[in-house]
């Protein structure tokens, strides 16, 4: 009967802050912007500081490729983070290296032998990013899903305080909740060196102990999950849950935007979609605007009250305020299996629709009428919508009523300004043109480093002049990797950037190549390849070799294992050649320098896949005149 009654009357919930507030709000945020309210209105920024090596979808450059080495205009994260601080000059920046070149580890796959080097290293980063682009720096972590050392992180606080970079604070361990926090229990030093514990993926809960140290806990890195309806349920079940369950302040999205190929690993598995360059199409999906009914009402500061929870059909309600009389409710009922994240496993849950009241007392008890914005995920007809503004809800008496249906968001504010931002429609999807050429000639000085739409996937492959070359290859593309970077997976022993439609089977891939290795060097061309990401080393494809040896190889994958034809070319290193490579059904050929060098190469597997440059081995080697026609 008790149940019974609760459904027809609803049920009631006090927001209240007369026994005080919760935790304070640090914000949501992606990695890899947003304009404050238009869409997303990202209040945290999380890029990768740049490895050189595999980092789940392809390689970032270092700003230390070796160490006599620095620059600050590599890659797209600096261009990103100026762009995001003028949409939201008030945006947290956070920087984290998942990988380091080289020399840092000084031969060894580890980063803490010589704890100095990586400090400063990492602190080179943060002044860099200060000189040149004028981004300060909030938050800065250790080594993304791996080890950390207590010794590093000490000097690491060291050496930031020692450059006068007291404000930026560490966020320890981006892992899980153990060992970081037993260690931060034992380790005063090591206490006051770690500001933030930083969780990966932490199912919306926490640990006691966690909860003990005192210290601020942020999920700093969560989602990970296909951008469809389900995705935009998952993230608005742990954007709520994330504080309900686990008392975590902050909320960041791996990823920001999927801006790399879909066939790579993890595709779409950002906050929204712009993956075609060349057709400047781009979807604004589910998750930005389930991301808009949290950070369009509040900023970092704002504090949660502790009146916050889960409805008693299911689903959860969070209330924040600003301390001046501003309140947001965001409320969610995402049933079980419109809202299952990638990982940790959603143990089942039931929600229904439901009946709810909410009670506004203490400061909130005057507040007289709330602005409503609503999204409904809809998954059996396609009435989804999202973001949508209601008219203003009354507040009689300190009391409203709602009837929640399952699968919806709500927000109630008294925060006005709110935006469903939009553009006029971008172009339409198209696949990658099938006529591509790239002479890498930017003339000027381009700013980004890396040719449009190659995907280093090993190595990394930069804009390159050649200031004393007479001839035609003054302006090149050349890969500069030359020691296996300290790793975060298992990157491939030879360099390669992929590029082109994962579909295409039959098609002519040409390129002038320039091996600088003398003896040793190796560059191929490919087509048909069919892996990228962290299994890059058992990519396999239609490799065209030669050597600086004055030999070719044709291969069936990366490593070299399958060979499918060898023989002379009397290639050498420090010579231009040009490379033509012919994939038609069964079979391939091969020019060089426009004879045929070897042909009917008899193949089966893989049938289709990107086309891709490389090297050998990690060694300098140089790329010009790119071209591809592929026939289907
Ligand atoms: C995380 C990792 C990210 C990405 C993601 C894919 O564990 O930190 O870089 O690989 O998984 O789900």
């Amino acid at each position: 009967i008790f149940l019974y009654i609760s459904v027809c009357l609803g049920v009631d919930y006090d927001l209240d802050d007369r026994t005080g507030l919760g935790r304070s709000f640090d914000g949501i945020g992606a990695l890899s912007g947003g304009g404050p309210k238009f869409g997303a209105s990202l209040q945290i920024l999380k890029v990768e500081i740049g490895g050189d090596a595999q980092t789940t979808d392809g390689t970032e450059p270092s700003h230390m490729h070796y160490e006599d080495d620095e620059n600050y205009f590599r890659g797209y994260e600096w261009w990103l983070m100026r762009e995001a601080k003028k949409r939201n000059p008030n945006i947290t920046l956070i920087g984290l290296p998942w990988a380091f070149p080289g020399w840092v580890g000084n031969g060894e796959n580890w980063p803490y032998s010589f704890p100095d080097i990586t400090a400063s290293y990492v602190v080179s980063w943060i002044l860099g990013a200060k000189q040149y682009h004028d981004l300060d720096i909030d938050y800065v972590g250790i080594w993304n899903e791996r080890h950390f050392n207590n010794k590093y992180i000490k000097l690491l606080r060291y050496t930031l305080d020692k450059r006068g970079l007291e404000r930026v604070k560490i966020i320890a361990s981006d892992n899980l909740w153990e060992p970081i926090t037993s260690v931060v229990i034992a380790d005063k030093e090591l206490q006051d060196a770690v500001e933030i514990l930083g969780v990966h993926y932490p199912g919306t809960n926490t640990v006691p102990k966690a909860l003990k140290t005192g210290k601020k806990l942020w999920s700093s890195e969560d989602y990970s999950t296909f951008n469809d309806n389900v995705g935009g349920g998952c993230w608005a079940r742990i954007l709520n849950q994330n504080y309900v369950n686990g008392k975590m302040t902050a909320t960041i999205s791996w990823n920001l935007v999927s801006s790399y190929y879909d066939d790579l690993p993890f595709g779409r598995d950002g906050l929204m979609t712009a993956n075609e360059p060349w057709s400047g199409n781009y979807v604004v999906e589910s998750p930005i605007w389930i991301t808009a009914h949290t950070t369009q009402f509040t900023e970092p500061g704002w504090v949660y009250l502790q009146t916050v929870g889960h409805f008693t059909h299911g689903g959860s309600y969070v209330a924040l305020t600003d301390e001046r009389g501003n309140l947001t409710i965001i409320t969610e009922t995402m049933t079980h299996d419109h809202s299952v994240c990638i990982r940790p496993p959603l143990p089942p849950y039931n929600v229904t629709a439901q009946n709810v009241t909410f009670h506004l007392k203490g400061t909130f008890a005057s507040v007289s009428e709330l602005q409503v914005w609503h999204s409904k995920f809809d998954f059996k007809t396609n009435k989804t919508v999202l973001f949508q503004n209601l008219r203003p809800i009354k507040v009689i008496e300190g009391s409203f009523s709602i009837e929640l249906d399952v699968d919806e968001v709500y927000t109630f504010t008294t925060v006005r300004n709110g935006q469903r931002g939009s553009y006029p429609d971008p172009p339409s999807s198209a696949p990658f043109p099938k006529s591509y050429k790239d002479d890498f000639d930017v003339s000027g000085n381009p700013y980004f480093s890396e040719a449009p739409n190659f995907a280093d996937q090993t190595g990394v492959f930069e804009y390159f002049t050649n200031l004393t070359d007479p001839g035609p290859h003054v302006s090149t593309l050349r890969q500069v990797v030359t020691q296996r970077p300290v790793t975060w997976v298992a990157d491939a022993d030879q360099t390669i950037s992929v590029i082109g439609d994962y579909k295409w089977h039959d098609l002519m891939v040409s390129c002038d190549i320039y091996m600088e290795a003398v003896h040793t060097g190796g560059v191929f061309i490919a087509v048909r390849v069919d892996k990228g990401g962290g299994v890059i080393r058992s990519t396999r494809g239609i490799f065209f070799w030669v050597y600086a040896d004055g030999t070719y190889k044709v291969t069936n994958d990366l490593s070299g294992m399958t060979v499918l034809a060898e023989g002379l070319s009397g290639t050498r290193a420090r010579v231009w050649y040009k490379l033509t490579l012919t994939v038609k059904g069964n079979y391939a050929s091969a020019d060089l320098n426009g004879y045929p060098l070897w042909k009917n190469a008899v193949l089966w597997e893989p049938r289709h896949g990107w086309v891709a440059i490389g090297t050998s081995s990690f060694e300098l080697a140089q790329f010009d005149n790119f071209a591809i026609e592929a026939l289907a």
